[in-house]
């Protein structure tokens, strides 16, 4: 069976009373396998990576709201691993943390995922046990949810932006929890790949729009694309629909994703450079955007806004506060002043080794268990909390279970409400969120820097 054909009446049976699941229909199935594929194209040899399916990034998988997600997870790698459903609304038992929501799936073990699908946008799938060596070993997908019509627009891409760190025989490096990339920026690879490749081109058609969904599933590198002689439009950050507005940098720190709506308004023939600027002194070209094939005719009417997705608007007056301060890391405001000792440098590498480097609210967390909740909120609570960065880096946030309102950055009311499950946050920066706290269970709330979060920088709320 197809899987759009299967996914159509896993939607229909959603709505009859539940089925167990023998009766019913058999899972979609993603095998977390090792596979073999060029990363950085020929003549740089092959890669063994590790794959849904065995390919990186894994099946593009799509649904339309309302739909119920069916799939089984199938572990066939020689470690423990699950699947979080990064920036889904779900129940906490499919949330996909080991020995939080479930035991992890065992080398040659099995777990079925299943759930009703709330909200449409841009979303992903990726484990959440080593997540710092299977992610940068390729293990990931994107997750897309239609809206319930059509969007006009004349094509729809997306593209899962990621990176690696390979050696001269095109192998993954092993160097997963190396203590420079723990206390700094995190592990940054050295070949930047679009969907698992390095394509020299992208081919666009004269006139058409593009609803092109980012996401970056790298570890730790932040993205600012420059797509020379376009002017891309925003109308979803993180799946959740924004006010369509023009933006000149399109910077995605990892777990976050962008919808952006391009018209590709030039002749066949011209070729323009998209460039990651995120570091000025070390900005590189992405890939070309090469015009070819008939002209069609430009839309002219403005990119529409998407409806919102069914959540609840958090109601300020009443709402309980709480503040999380990040802290730690290289550069801690201790070790500014002077060079750190011999014996505090062997401390830091045996804090590295137990996981401890970064801290919230002065806690160095390593363990998805075995540690209490940091806030508790009632089912159906608003929580208005202070995000401070007091460490040397940025950190995108990301929170489980909730989607939350931005309200302030840096103490002043932001431009327009946006929506996210992860916020990019600069060194120093402070904001205020808001949510309600709709779904009970253990809920994770960490930097999606991998090696900042294995090595502390995480922590966890409960609703109950
Ligand atoms: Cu995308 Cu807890 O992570
Ligand atoms: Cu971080």
């Amino acid at each position: 069976m197809q899987r759009r054909q299967f996914i159509a009446s896993a939607g229909a049976l959603a709505l009859a009373p539940r089925l167990p699941l023998a009766q019913g229909l058999a899972p979609l199935r993603l095998v977390a396998i090792e596979g073999r594929q060029s990363l950085a194209g020929a003549p740089h040899p092959e890669t063994t990576i590790w794959g849904y399916d065995g390919r990186t990034p894994g099946p593009n998988l799509r649904f339309r709201q309302g739909e119920r997600l069916l799939v089984e997870l199938v572990n066939r790698l020689p470690r423990p691993t699950t699947i979080h459903w990064h920036g889904l609304r779900l129940p906490n038992a499919m949330d996909g943390v080991p020995h939080v929501t479930q035991k992890p799936v065992a080398p040659g073990e099995s777990f079925v995922y299943e759930f009703d699908l709330k909200d449409a946008g841009t979303f992903w799938y990726h484990p959440h046990a080593e997540s710092h060596e299977q992610l940068a070993r390729g293990l990931y997908g994107a997750l897309v949810v239609e809206e319930p019509s059509a969007y006009p627009i004349d094509r729809d891409i997306t593209w899962v932006l990621a990176d690696f760190r390979l050696d001269r025989e095109g192998r993954i490096m092993g160097d997963f929890k190396d203590l420079r990339d723990a206390t700094h920026a995190g592990r940054l690879g050295n070949t930047v790949t679009i969907n698992g490749g390095t394509p020299e081109t992208f081919k666009a058609g004269p006139g058409e729009r593009l609803r092109l969904r980012l996401l970056n599933a790298a570890n730790a590198r932040i993205f600012a694309l420059n797509f020379e002689g376009h002017a891309p439009i925003a109308i979803a950050t993180d799946g959740q629909p924004i006010e369509p507005h023009a933006l000149d940098r399109v910077r995605l720190g990892p777990g976050q994703r962008l919808d952006l709506i391009i018209d590709m308004s030039h002749k066949a023939g011209s070729r323009f450079r998209l460039l990651d600027d995120e570091n000025p002194r070390a900005a590189y070209r992405l890939v070309d955007i090469v015009y070819e094939g008939e002209a069609r005719p430009r839309r002219e009417a403005a990119p529409p806004r998407l409806a919102d997705n069914p959540i609840a608007r958090p109601a300020l007056e009443g709402a309980i506060r709480k503040r999380l301060v990040f802290g730690g890391g290289a550069m801690d405001p201790a070790f500014r002043r002077r060079q750190p000792t011999n014996e505090e440098i062997e401390r830091i590498r045996q804090d590295v080794r137990a996981g401890k480097v970064w801290s919230v609210n002065g806690h160095r967390h390593a363990e998805h268990a075995h540690h209490d909740p940091i806030f508790t909120f009632e089912r159906g609570a608003t929580a208005i909390i202070e995000l401070v960065n007091d460490t040397a880096w940025p950190h995108p946030i990301h929170f489980h279970g909730v989607v939350f309102d931005i309200l302030t950055r840096n103490g002043k009311p932001v431009e327009r409400r946006e929506r996210r499950d992860t916020l990019l946050l600069a060194p120093g920066e402070t904001s205020e969120i808001a949510f309600v706290a709709e779904e009970a269970g253990d809920w994770m709330i960490h930097c999606h820097i991998l090696e900042h979060q294995e090595s502390g920088m995480m922590a966890m709320m409960r609703v109950r």
